[in-house]
């Protein structure tokens, strides 16, 4: 008691001394209160700002003390002030700063401060060494004293990066003699580089990328020969990068990456002996590497990635005895990889992916350096994989897919055990797999797809611990048996074995958590599907389609929370579909093709039941009874009869039947009714849908049937919904959903340009659309008619809808041009090659989007067209000149339109492929 009522009374006491002092305090201390009462200190950093004791001596500052303050020896000014991650936030008032004139040392770095920054620091705190400001939100301009000369005549260190600066760079600090450090990156500081910037005397460190910059960059930085650090990238400068940084001879890392730079790379730079570091990735960059860069032999990283560089490799790169990271990915390189790349004693990584690199990799790769992370994928290498690749043993990426690669893959691949991703799809490798799952305890991803590899797939795969993403599919002659434990495996998501001749059984699903995808289409799977697989608690996807698994369909599938893509088509299952919904909603195509399965959405089982019973009398019938309709049929040919109607509607919509529809048409003669080929109807139910007409030929009925089944069954976002139809003999009246807005694409963008994001999701849209009818639809319904008019939207968000998928393919069936037995050679030829067309009309579309409507169906046009040509021409449309980081994204997007309208069919990509480097597009440059 007694002594808390001390303490209460002392607190008081200073309290009532704080207030009487405050008004007596030394300048400095009031300058600093003063400080203190206009900021916003959220954190209460500053809660020692106070004065608690009286004059210890009447000169000694009371500040000395606080936090953050720090004064000369005899504590009568002060030398520094730090107050860098305090949360301080609100504007600096720059006038209770012209006391510090002693101030040596500044840092308010990583707060909120905002507002403009005070001149009086620049203009007054004449001693002032270093000034950190960086990591705020100071707004405006930079102070600036028009050339008259700054008093910082000591300021050795400037940084002032991250903060929301603008107009022009000041031109002042040029003038500092003793400016070591100058950073002003991530601002937004318009504007080009000025000249005077050659002028600083003494700078060694140089940062001004990520702003706004513009301009041509001045050849005075040449005269910079203190600096050893510039970095001035991310800024979207005209023309050039000057010869003159050549004379830079103290340079060790310089950065003009994603700058907009065009012409080529100075053969001047082979001066820049102490260069370390030289990005300049992500620009315009074209003609050959110079032979003379070779010279530069203190190079560790060189990453000219992304731009339009020609040419081969220079031999004289053998000179780079200390490079570890080489980028050349995304140029237009050729010719083959020089030995002397092999004997680069320091490289690990090698990037040069998407290029037009050929020839074999040289046979010594891997050997002479610790090389971790090689992609030469999208080229067109042939031989086979270095054996000594892993010989280090350090490598962990191995991308080699897309290319014309050759041969087994290397038993030592198998020892390799620090890899941790390997891609090799898409090539024609052959023999076995050699691995050895157990001596790759790190891998996580390995795609094989596409190749020629045979003997099966190791039996020990589910040693591999962190095994996350497995794809051998489309070995066609790879053979053997699933692996025991497969499911097992804790980490596999993905395991995809499509297309590869495996015969066998399923192995049992047994503590199967991880598992999402199964894709084993098209093998010679036998025996059951058990009910363990209700065990895989994650499986999303699981394709069986085209194998011969027998036995029924276990009811407990159902219980699979996640589970959205089931394809059990074309096996040998029986019984009946079990009555879950979960079954229904995948559609009729699930189960096609399994000769004694029914049930919803398959034919009902009563009626297959009593039919087969019935079976053996009617066969006693037959005979009888086909002389009598063979009569009956002639009589009702000649009659032209139409039939009944009858009436489809497919999962998840109101049942209405055919007289429903037929009665919205407002006539008891429906045949008349429906005059033109599209019209609207109000169902009943007050529903409006789209109704198109179908008039069927002789004999195609089925065939056209099954056909709108299976477009019914298709389901995705990015479909226009088909509701149902209603036939008779002759007739077909399909049924659109009517939710859509009547605009289409084509003339939403005769109306109103739209913005960058808004073409990204159409186009995304679009391919995903395509993606699902060509990959996840078995057989593929191809589109048929990808225009800009065939695109509807939703709502406003832009979400685009194809309509008209499938129809052309059905009249072709219709009309008989293809042979209508189902899945023949001959259809899916057909398939095939309609598939083609719909990936070249995507690539048309898109470069109708990008450039407002302006090329329409302008494939055949831009094979001749120089790809600069078309980029600037987008770019324009686009308005992209300033901003980089659209650029590359834009220029990702035209170069998956090109290579959908290559006219070599076999060089475009599938629809999953095009999607996916669209995707690649946006990852890449986020
Ligand atoms: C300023 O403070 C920050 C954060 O404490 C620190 O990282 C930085 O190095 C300081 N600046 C100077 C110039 O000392
Ligand atoms: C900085 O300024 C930006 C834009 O004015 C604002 O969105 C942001 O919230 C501010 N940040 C802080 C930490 O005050
Ligand atoms: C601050 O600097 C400016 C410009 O150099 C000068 O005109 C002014 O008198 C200075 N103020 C003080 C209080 O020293
Ligand atoms: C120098 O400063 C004075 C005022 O301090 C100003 O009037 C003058 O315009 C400045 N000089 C230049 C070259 O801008
Ligand atoms: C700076 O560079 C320019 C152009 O490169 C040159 O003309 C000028 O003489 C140089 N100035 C100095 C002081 O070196
Ligand atoms: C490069 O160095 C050579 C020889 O030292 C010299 O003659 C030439 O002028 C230099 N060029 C540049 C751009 O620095
Ligand atoms: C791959 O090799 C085959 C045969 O050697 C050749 O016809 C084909 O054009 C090559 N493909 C590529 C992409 O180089």
């Amino acid at each position: 008691m007694e002594s808390s009522k001390k303490y209460k009374l002392c607190s008081c006491f200073y309290l009532f001394l704080f207030f009487l002092t405050s008004v007596a305090a030394d300048p400095h201390t009031e300058s600093l209160l003063s400080l203190k009462s206009h900021l916003t200190d959220n954190s209460n950093s500053l809660k020692d700002w106070f004065i608690i004791t009286q004059g210890v001596s009447d000169k000694a500052l009371a500040c000395c003390s606080w936090s953050g303050v720090r004064c000369n020896q005899d504590s009568t000014s002060v030398v520094s002030l730090d107050l860098s991650s305090k949360n301080l936030a609100g504007d600096l008032p720059g006038n209770e700063f012209l006391v510090f004139t002693d101030l040596l040392e500044l840092n308010i770095s990583d707060n909120s401060f905002s507002g403009e920054f005070p001149a009086e620091i620049f203009f007054n705190l004449t001693n002032l060494r270093s000034l950190d400001i960086s990591r705020n939100n100071f707004s405006g301009r930079f102070p600036d004293d028009n050339g008259n000369g700054s008093s910082l005549k000591n300021l050795i260190f400037l940084d002032a990066l991250s903060n929301i600066f603008s107009g022009p760079l000041p031109i002042h600090l040029s003038q500092l003699e003793n400016l070591k450090v100058l950073n002003l990156a991530g601002s937004y500081f318009t504007g080009s580089i000025p000249s005077q910037y050659g002028y600083f005397k003494s700078l060694e460190f140089l940062h001004l990328g990520g702003n706004l910059l513009s301009g041509n960059i001045p050849q005075e930085l040449g005269n910079l020969t203190t600096l050893t650090h510039m970095e001035i990238g991310y800024n979207s400068y005209q023309g050039v990068i000057p010869w003159q940084i050549g004379y830079m001879s103290e340079l060790k890392y310089l950065d003009i990456a994603g700058a907009n730079l065009s012409g080529f790379i100075p053969k001047h730079f082979s001066n820049l002996t102490k260069l370390e570091s030289l990005f300049l990735f992500k620009n315009h960059l074209s003609k050959e590497i110079p032979w003379e860069l070779g010279q530069i032999t203190s190079l560790v990283n060189l990453d000219l990635s992304d731009n339009h560089l020609s040419g081969t490799i220079p031999e004289s790169f053998s000179g780079f005895k200390n490079l570890r990271l080489l980028n050349l990915m995304y140029n237009e390189m050729s010719g083959t990889l020089p030995e002397v790349i092999a004997q680069l004693p320091s490289l690990d990584t090698l990037f040069i992916w998407n290029n037009y690199f050929s020839g074999s990799l040289p046979k010594s790769l891997g050997m002479n350096s610790k090389l971790r992370w090689v992609d030469v994928s999208t080229n067109s290498f042939q031989g086979e994989i270095p054996q000594g690749i892993c010989s280090r043993g350090v490598l962990y990426k191995l991308m080699l897919f897309s290319n014309n690669f050759t041969g087994t893959l290397p038993q030592s691949l198998s020892n390799c055990s620090t890899l941790v991703r390997i891609r090799l799809e898409d090539n024609s490798f052959s023999g076995v797999i050699p691995f050895s799952f157990s001596q790759l305890p790190d891998i996580s991803y390995i795609d094989l797809s596409r190749n020629k590899l045979t003997g099966g797939i190791p039996l020990d795969i589910s040693k591999a611990t962190k095994l996350d993403y497995f794809n051998i599919s489309n070995n066609p002659e790879l053979g053997g048996k699933l692996p025991p434990h497969i499911w097992s495996a804790p980490r596999l998501r993905n395991f995809s074995a499509s297309s590869c001749s495996i015969s066998g059984g399923l192995p049992e699903f047994a503590s199967c958590k991880s598992i999402t995808v199964i894709e084993l289409s098209n093998n010679n799977i036998s025996g059951m599907l058990t009910p363990t697989v209700s065990t895989c608690g994650s499986l999303q996807k699981m394709d069986l389609a085209g194998n011969s698994i027998t036995g029924g369909i276990p009811e407990r599938l159902a219980k699979l929370p996640h589970l959205t893509f089931l394809d059990l088509s074309y096996n040998n299952l029986s019984g009946s579909i079990p009555s879950d919904k979960v079954f229904q909603s995948m559609g009729k195509h699930a189960y096609e093709g399994n000769a004694n399965l029914c049930g919803l959405p398959l034919k009902s089982c009563s009626a297959y039941r009593s039919r087969k019973l019935v079976s053996v009398l009617v066969a006693c019938l037959v005979s009888i009874l086909l002389m009598l309709a063979a009569t009956l049929a002639l009589y009702y040919i000649r009659q032209r009869s139409q039939g009944q109607w009858k009436m489809v509607s497919f999962a998840g919509l109101p049942h209405f039947t055919a007289d429903d529809v037929l009665m919205s048409f407002g006539s008891p003669e429906p045949t008349e009714a429906v005059r033109a080929s599209v019209s609207k109807a109000v169902l009943p139910t007050g529903i409006t849908v789209i109704v198109r007409k179908i008039e069927l030929l002789d004999k195609k009925k089925s065939v056209v049937l099954n056909v709108l089944t299976q477009m019914g069954n298709a389901r995705h976002v990015n479909l226009v919904r088909l509701l149902g139809f209603c036939y008779n003999n002759h007739l077909v009246y399909v049924l659109y959903d009517n939710n859509l807005q009547t605009e289409t694409l084509a003339e939403k963008m005769r109306r109103k340009k739209k913005d960058w994001a808004t073409k990204k999701k159409i186009i995304n849209g679009v391919a995903k659309g395509l993606c699902f009818l060509h990959h996840e639809c078995y057989p593929a319904i191809p589109h048929g008619d990808v225009r800009s008019t065939n695109i509807l939207f939703d709502d406003d968000k832009m979400e685009p809808c194809l309509g008209e998928f499938g129809f052309k393919y059905m009249q072709h069936l219709n009309k008989g041009l293809v042979s209508s037995t189902a899945n023949t050679a001959d259809q899916m030829n057909v398939i095939r090659t309609e598939q083609q067309k719909d990936i070249y009309n995507f690539g048309q579309l898109i470069l109708e989007i990008l450039t407002n409507g302006k090329l329409m169906n302008a494939g055949g046009l831009i094979q001749n067209k120089p790809k600069d040509v078309l980029l600037r021409e987008v770019y324009t449309e686009n308005e992209v000149s300033s901003s980089d980081f659209k650029q590359g994204e834009v220029k990702r997007v035209v170069e998956v339109a090109l290579l959908c309208i290559r006219s070599n069919q076999s060089d475009r990509p599938c629809m999953e492929d095009a999607l996916k480097f669209l995707s690649e597009a946006e990852n890449r440059f986020k």
